[in-house]
């Protein structure tokens, strides 16, 4: 069976239309029997950023190669998953600051992404990654939309060959209902299901 793990942070929980797009797509994943999903709520996590003997503790660990200590369970449990999906709205451009700080603790050099003959290189076993957001407003290719692009970015670093974007965008706008704006998201999601 195929692992796949799904990182949960939309913040708001059960009142976040994010995790209503999210819970659609995993429960359409479910229904295919190859595939397992592990779920990683954020929000239950006591993730901590890097300051002081945190971040020292990073570095006297990593010098003696000690991988398997806890710390470092959320960069094994990512590397080697088969699949990746996360699911953040929009928050400020990008997403909300604990996606940050996870990814913070996910890249570990030796256990998420390396440095090989030709430079640094991802090490993860994943062959896609799939993010889910909801935004308030539409950007297109905008360049004020850094979410996505930072999570395609990190996908590309994490050696994720494929980067798929499920969004729905205009929440906020008032122009479309939102309900109207995710029923076509969910039928974006059927499509990108078809593929995974
Ligand atoms: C703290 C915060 C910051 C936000 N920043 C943006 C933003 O920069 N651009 C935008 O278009 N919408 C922004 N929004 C609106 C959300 O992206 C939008 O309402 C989204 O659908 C919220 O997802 P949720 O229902 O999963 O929480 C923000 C909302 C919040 C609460």
């Amino acid at each position: 069976m195929k692992k796949v793990l799904f990182v949960d942070c939309c913040i708001r929980r059960e009142n976040s239309r994010t995790k209503e797009l999210a819970d659609y797509f995993i429960s359409a994943l479910r229904q295919k029997t190859e595939y397992e999903v592990e779920t990683l709520c954020l929000m239950d996590e006591n993730l901590s950023y890097f300051s002081d003997g945190f971040f020292e503790q990073r570095e006297r660990l990593l010098a003696k190669g000690e991988f398997s200590h806890p710390r470092f369970r959320y960069a094994r449990e990512f590397a080697e998953a088969d699949k990746i999906v996360i699911a953040a709205p929009l928050w400020d451009l990008s997403f909300p600051a604990l996606l940050k700080v996870y990814i913070e603790n996910l890249c570990v050099d030796g256990i998420t992404f390396g440095c090989g003959a030709q430079g640094l290189e991802g090490k993860c076993k994943a062959d896609q990654m799939v993010y889910i957001t909801t935004r308030g407003g539409s950007y297109g290719n905008s360049p004020l939309e850094m979410g996505s692009r930072y999570m395609e970015a990190m996908s590309v670093f994490f050696g994720i060959d494929t980067y798929t974007l499920l969004a729905a965008d205009g929440m906020d706008e008032g122009v479309r209902a939102p309900e109207d704006i995710l029923k076509d998201a969910k039928a974006q999601a059927d499509e990108i299901l078809k593929q995974f």
